[in-house]
């Protein structure tokens, strides 16, 4: 047998030195040849040709619709929301007209499939009740041990962790799925606000408060309870962030988050694995991290940009944002631009109203109007950048202004997409175990070359 004689001493150092080398070897062998992509039929990124989604399946829970196919042709058309077949501004509308919260109706309806009745209604708002209560313990042991500033993976964690309270966790059966989906939904904003303050104790040196939440109010409230030191809030205030719970509870099978919770649901693992997956999808910044990367990018603007109401000042940073000179130097104009949506996205065309009424009633007019030149002119720096793809403000760029105005610190904004998103996750799951029912496993065509192998003493 041949020994590899390891140095006497190795430290962090010697490590960082070494990874660097490893990686400079990783950047040798291992590019892929953009123009591979046209030479082999693969849809990169699960899109066809024309930028539109590769169909990976059938669903009854959503409609995301942005634009149509016409000969053959993608035209551009107003963006259209609709859960289990309803308009999503139909659904908001009647709740604001008979005057109640509409986020756990929303979230029965994706579940479920119909409306609920009043006494159904009745039922959810129960079981909200009943399950928000976390374990015993629960924060001392999942999330206190290891206090952290990035509030999604404590979500996950926190996620990960009720596997463990669950006395049935890997049952596949419609009721226990029910169970534990609506448990999810009751208990996310808790974890959320529990992380949160674990946070502002642990990270910020402040105080904490676990307030406990009353029976009778409704997600939104709960939130703005547990979250404020005085747990005082306006009822306009919760019903504002009802709303966005609301727009943001689902958005079709094939949004990242979505996608990677049905793949890893049709695998056969269990809820906590599944959801915790969607988690971590959303964090990513081209997806749910994208609202808190608006916040990022509008204090560089106010930061850099002398007059925010000159739209040439503004258009010139936006060159500069999308020619990676500015800001994080992505090359990425936050809160704009959609896969699917082109001409508008209902979700942002509704918050901006909302945000619009609020910044002229808090002062935040030119935030406000700050945004809008960012939705105004992006278009036009893309376009004139060569980019053919019509694109169009997106949930995002207004729902973190909402958010700051609301009081909701922009940690959380990310984790409240999430703690809405459980509602469509948890629904597409069910849908996936009851009527998917195959293994999600697409293919990668290998284009790598041969080796023989050699024996260590021959590299
Ligand atoms: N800023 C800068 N460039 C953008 C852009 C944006 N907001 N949106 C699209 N583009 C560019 C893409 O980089 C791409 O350029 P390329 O052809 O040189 O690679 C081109 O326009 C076509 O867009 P494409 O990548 O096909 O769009 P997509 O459907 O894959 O991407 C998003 C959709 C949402 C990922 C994309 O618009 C984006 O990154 N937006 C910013 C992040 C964001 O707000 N996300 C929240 C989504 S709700």
């Amino acid at each position: 047998m041949q020994n590899i004689s390891l140095p006497i001493s190795y430290d962090k150092r010697d490590a960082i030195w070494d990874i660097q080398s490893i990686c400079s070897q990783f950047k040798e062998y291992n590019t892929i040849d953009t123009d591979l992509y046209k030479v082999y039929p693969v849809a990169r990124g699960l899109r066809n040709p024309d930028g539109t989604g590769v169909v990976a399946g059938l669903t009854q829970i959503c409609n995301v619709h942005g634009y149509v196919i016409d000969e053959g042709e993608k035209s551009p058309v107003e963006g259209r929301l609709s859960y289990r077949g309803i308009d999503v501004n139909n659904l908001i509308k009647g709740c604001i007209e008979e005057n109640r919260f509409g986020y756990e109706e929303a979230a029965w309806l994706l579940l479920v499939g119909k409306l609920p009745t009043k006494e159904q209604l009745t039922t959810m708002r129960e079981l909200m009740t009943l399950y928000r209560e976390l374990p015993d313990s629960f924060a001392e042991d999942v999330l206190m041990k290891t206090p952290s500033n990035q509030l999604m993976i404590q979500l996950s964690r926190g996620v990960l962790g009720l596997y463990f309270y669950d006395e049935n966790p890997d049952d596949l059966s419609i009721e226990n799925q029910m169970r534990q989906s609506l448990q999810l939904i009751a208990r996310l904003p808790s974890i959320m606000v529990m992380a949160y303050q674990i946070k502002r104790r642990f990270w910020d040196k402040e105080s904490m408060y676990f307030h406990q939440p009353l029976p009778d109010q409704s997600i939104s409230q709960t939130i703005l309870r547990m979250l404020r030191a005085d747990t005082q809030f306006t009822e306009e205030e919760a019903r504002l962030l009802d709303i966005c719970m609301i727009l943001h509870a689902e958005h079709g099978g094939g949004n990242n988050s979505t996608f990677a919770t049905r793949v890893l649901s049709s695998s056969g693992t269990d809820i906590y694995a599944a959801i915790s997956a969607g988690i971590g999808s959303l964090k990513g910044p081209r997806h749910g991290g994208a609202n808190k990367k608006v916040r990022e990018m509008v204090e560089f603007m106010k930061q850099d940009i002398k007059h925010w109401d000159n739209d040439a000042e503004v258009k010139d940073y936006l060159f500069q944002l999308a020619g990676k000179q500015a800001g994080d130097r992505s090359g990425l104009i936050y809160g704009m631009g959609h896969a699917v949506y082109t001409k508008s996205d209902p979700r942002a065309v509704i918050l901006k109203r909302s945000a619009r009424r609020l910044a002229a009633a808090k002062g935040f007019e030119d935030e406000f109007a700050l945004l809008e030149a960012v939705e105004r002119l992006a278009p036009e720096v893309l376009a004139e950048k060569g980019k053919d793809k019509v694109i169009c403000a997106n949930v995002d760029l207004y729902s973190g202004l909402v958010y700051k105005m609301l009081g909701i610190p922009d940690e959380l904004h990310t984790p409240i997409f999430a703690a809405a998103r459980v509602a469509g996750w948890c629904a597409h799951r069910m849908e996936e175990i009851v009527c998917g029912g195959r293994l999600i496993r697409p293919a990668y065509k290998a284009v790598l070359p041969h080796q023989d192998y050699q024996p260590l003493k021959d590299r």
